[in-house]
């Protein structure tokens, strides 16, 4: 057994041969498999750069964003047949082919009824890839892609159910177009994913796509994290957002950093089966701030009542989200503002629950196209948003850009100004100071000084 482990490992390593300067896999304590430095890195240096191994783009996206590059431009040219996948010109129509053609006719065969999850769409693409033999492709220079963690061992019922699910549905819409490994494979492939698939994101935080980066994907998680993955075009880019010494191990944040412990916590065993033992986690430093009460009469509110409140707070999160799919924006904005006003007589301003409250009321003005109702949300978001995210926060970054781009909007041209210089001294070291996100940022801060 040992022998036969050991052997295994060395030809793995073998393998790896070419690797990625300045990185290697190891095994961390606890964590399974990681990925640790071999050199120094400094604030804003790039770590590496991993090409999509299968990306989709979202529905939502569709005729705003080329399907092959993932390009946002105007003019893009659509397929003739299904009329629903849009380029930037033939070369991108060529080189989806072999991903479109999966979808392709069958949109214009079940019409309406189309609508698999962007979860399985993902999955037909990569079963499709597997299936050219390629030893080992350019997304997995330290990690196969069939070698990716599944945590099979941890699933609960509920999960396998989600999984058996998702194999229906592959098979109901893909079944004309794709051989599908045996149940098993299916069964694994579909736990690797939801354990390492990406989300692609624009420079505002909105859903682009998803996506497959098997040498990304070997990064644990810490709620210190210090590297962040931002994307250019399909490929994923990893940067420092800390120095890094040589030896230490990279890590990146799978969750949004703006709430208390308890709820990372949940958040990282319902999905990725494991309890983070990062420094935030042990010490809790930031919970009291994150989680800040109004005192009444000089005293702090019972323990038990701000249970209670806490139990409606997450309660409140879960109900909007899927309120999202089914209400109007004006039927949204009155729960987002009867969950503030319970919630505000034990909570401050500045308190995590009160914050996701206004952040989502801001998303929902911004829809109905009530930019100052939005800037108000903006104005009263971003204090303690920039207090409660680490330093270099895409959160951050994006939140000054959404506010720049209303000033703007609103002819508060100066105010657009400094919030855009703030989001861009973010996004210079995030993103690198050549993204076509920074480049364009830069052109309108510029524009305003003329
Ligand atoms: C995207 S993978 C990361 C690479 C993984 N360690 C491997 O060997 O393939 C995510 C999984 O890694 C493990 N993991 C990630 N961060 C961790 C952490 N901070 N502590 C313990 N396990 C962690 C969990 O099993 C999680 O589901
Ligand atoms: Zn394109
Ligand atoms: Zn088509
Ligand atoms: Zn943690």
């Amino acid at each position: 057994m040992i022998i036969g482990h050991s052997l295994l490992n060395l030809r793995d390593r073998d393998m790896t041969a070419d690797g990625i300067d300045g990185m290697e896999r190891f095994e961390s304590p606890g964590k399974g498999r990681g990925l640790r430095v071999t050199r120094a890195y400094r604030v804003g240096e790039l770590l590496f750069v991993c090409p999509a191994y299968s990306h989709v783009l979202s529905v939502s996206e569709r005729g705003y964003t080329c399907e092959h590059c993932f390009a946002r431009k105007e003019g893009l040219s659509k397929c003739g047949k299904c009329k629903k996948a849009f380029y930037c010109n033939v070369e991108c129509q060529r080189g989806d082919w072999a991903m479109h053609k999966l979808e392709c006719s069958a949109m214009c065969s079940f019409g309406e009824s189309w609508c698999p999850s962007e979860t399985v769409r993902l999955v037909a693409r990569i079963i499709s890839r597997m299936k050219v033999p390629k030893e080992r492709s350019d997304s997995e220079k330290l990690l196969l892609l069939k070698d990716l963690e599944g945590n099979l061992d941890k699933l609960d019922n509920e999960k396998r159910e989600m999984n058996e699910a998702d194999i229906a549905e592959l098979h109901h819409f893909y079944s004309k177009h794709l051989d599908f490994p045996d149940h098993q494979a299916l069964l694994t492939l579909f736990a690797q994913v939801h354990c390492n698939g990406f989300t692609v994101e624009d420079e505002e935080l909105s859903h682009v796509g998803s996506a497959v980066f098997p040498d990304v994907a070997l990064m644990n998680h810490s709620c210190c994290p210090n590297v962040i993955v931002t994307y250019r075009g399909t490929s994923a880019e990893v940067r420092a957002v800390k120095d890094i010494s040589p030896g230490m191990e990279v890590y990146t944040s799978y969750i949004d950093l703006l709430y208390p412990t308890e709820d990372r916590m949940e958040r990282l065993r319902d999905s990725y089966y494991f309890t983070c033992d990062c420094k935030e986690c042990k010490t809790k430093s930031k919970d009291k701030v994150k989680l800040k009460l109004r005192k009444v009469n000089g005293d702090e509110p019972r323990s038990e009542e701000i249970r209670e409140m806490l139990r409606y707070a997450r309660n409140a999160i879960e109900d909007f989200r899927r309120a999202k799919q089914e209400k109007t924006p004006a039927e949204l904005l009155e729960i987002c503002e009867l969950s503030m006003d319970k919630m505000g007589s034990m909570f401050e301003d500045s308190n995590v629950y009160m914050l996701h409250m206004m952040y989502q009321a801001m998303g929902v003005c911004m829809y109905m196209e009530d930019y100052d109702g939005a800037v108000s949300y903006g104005e009263k978001v971003i204090k303690p948003f920039r207090q409660l995210y680490p330093a270099y926060s895409l959160n951050v970054a994006s939140m000054y850009l959404k506010l720049g781009r209303l000033y703007t909007v609103l002819d508060r041209l100066s105010a657009g100004s400094a919030a855009l210089k703030k989001a861009l001294a973010i996004m210079e070291v995030v993103h690198g100071k050549d993204h076509v996100y920074v480049k364009e940022l830069q052109k309108q801060i510029s524009t305003h000084q003329k």
